[in-house]
């Protein structure tokens, strides 16, 4: 049912999973500083420590391997490699080099994602993403993890969700570095989409032969009904949430209806210069998608964006999010009417609920069947003749879900944080087995 190519893999990112937040020289990132502020984390957690990969990567490459992963995906910590402007930390490269070079030996290819959000709170304090400063350092960066890690990594990915580090980040404060501005975070969002763009330049004067895109969070936006506000509504949602992505990486241009509407909100654009969008618009190799779930629109004039989500009252996971494979045929199906061909790369899909370990063991159904349904809708797109050439669950192990801290549980493996004693799961078991026979015929 799966193509011999098909990659399987699992991800993982730096703040969610390393600890070690101080150590070997590495300084403190916007999520460092944002985590420990009184009252922004659910239960006061922190990613100080998280899963302690930093120490305990090898085992966790074992588990990996255990489970048959054809490719990992993981994220570079900025401020663990570049801790001051200009300075290259040699012990942070020693680590990411550790770890390909591990992975390399087990058969397992890496995945690099290049930001994952935990900005250097150095480069926030010269203005972070709000900033075209940002731009140059961001070069600098990309730079150094082409020459360091390029003759090895195979898969580069330059942001993970711009719409989470924009929207999350800068207009709900619910991320670091929390502002609460929607023209920050419109700037935020342009700034991101440039640095993706010239890392692409960069990247293609190495002359190096692997992939690179970029890994967008998306989903489809229904109109609850069929009148005209309803349909408003998920118009608006979709040019919010995916269209003023989408647009300018390939079409070169943003949706002319939110550039409108946000007019109309006092949102100034003169941040944006002549052949930005040229470059945003550049060669990529593939699109990378995580997707969640779909959001079901209905008119509510007072709101912002004029529309406020539905709950459809399908079963929900821990995080409260509405389970929808439906939707996830739907977005890619929409990529491929609208915007490319190139190869999408399903870079994050998973789900978190409460799990319980008994006699040793976490029957975790509930997700097992959350991954059961999503691959059966991954077949159906390549079915559907859709190219989708990858499938990374999110995630790798339980880990630091951010302004949920650790009370959200999203493993394929299972993290006893007192202990750093790793279980594999049950839907990990099961995923071991799919990627063993490229099939989901396989024994639970
Ligand atoms: C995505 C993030 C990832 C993880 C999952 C649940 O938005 O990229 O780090 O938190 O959600």
């Amino acid at each position: 049912m799966f193509e011999k190519d098909f990659i399987f893999g699992a991800a993982t990112a730096a703040y969610q999973i390393e600890g070690a937040h101080d150590s070997d020289g590495k300084t403190s990132s916007i999520w460092d500083v944002f985590s420990h502020i009184p009252g922004k984390i659910a239960n006061g957690d922190n990613g100080d420590v998280a899963c302690d990969h930093y120490h305990l990567y090898e085992n966790d490459i074992a588990l990996m391997k255990e489970i048959g992963l054809d490719s990992y995906r993981f994220s570079v910590s900025w401020p663990r490699v570049i801790p001051h402007p200009g300075h290259v930390n040699e012990k942070g490269i020693d680590f990411y080099n550790r770890l390909i070079d591990k992975l390399l030996d087990n058969g397992i290819s890496p995945m690099l994602t290049m930001y994952h959000w935990d900005l250097p709170q150095w480069m926030y304090e010269k203005g972070g993403w709000i900033s075209r400063e940002i731009c140059g350092y961001f070069e600098d960066y990309s730079e150094l993890l082409f020459n360091k890690f390029g003759d090895r990594v195979k898969y580069w990915v330059t942001h993970n969700e711009p719409y989470c580090i924009s929207m999350l980040g800068h207009l709900y404060g619910q991320h670091a570095p929390g502002h609460k501005n929607l023209q920050d975070a419109i700037q935020t969002a342009h700034h991101l989409l440039l640095t993706h763009g010239r890392a692409l330049n960069i990247f293609r004067q190495t002359g190096l032969k692997s992939k690179i895109g970029i890994t967008l969070n998306l989903g489809p936006a229904y109109p609850y009904s069929e009148t005209e506000t309803d349909k408003l509504a998920a118009s608006r949602y979709d040019g919010f949430a995916n269209r003023w992505f989408l647009e300018p990486l390939f079409k070169g241009q943003y949706p002319v209806d939110m550039l409108d509407y946000y007019e109309s909100n006092h949102i100034d654009f003169s941040h944006i210069q002549d052949d930005d969008l040229k470059i945003i618009n550049g060669e990529t190799d593939f699109l990378g998608v995580n997707y969640y779930m779909d959001f079901n629109m209905r008119y509510d004039r007072d709101a912002f964006l004029q529309g406020s989500h539905v709950d459809m009252g399908r079963k929900k996971t821990a995080m409260g999010w509405e389970i929808s494979p439906e939707g996830f045929i739907d977005i890619v199906r929409q990529i491929r009417e609208k915007y490319t061909d190139i190869p999408v790369m399903i870079t994050e899909n998973g789900s978190a609920f409460k799990d319980e370990i008994k006699n040793g063991e976490i029957e975790d159904t509930e997700r097992l069947e959350y991954l059961r349904s999503h691959l059966e809708a991954v077949v159906k797109m390549n079915e559907e003749g859709l190219n989708v050439i990858a499938y990374y669950v999110w995630s790798l192990m339980d880990n630091f879900e951010w302004a949920f801290g650790y009370d959200k549980r999203f493993g394929i493996i299972g993290v006893d944080y007192d202990s750093q004693k790793r279980i594999i799961k049950k839907s990990g078991r099961y995923y071991s087995n799919i990627i063993k026979k490229r099939s989901l015929q396989a024994i639970e």
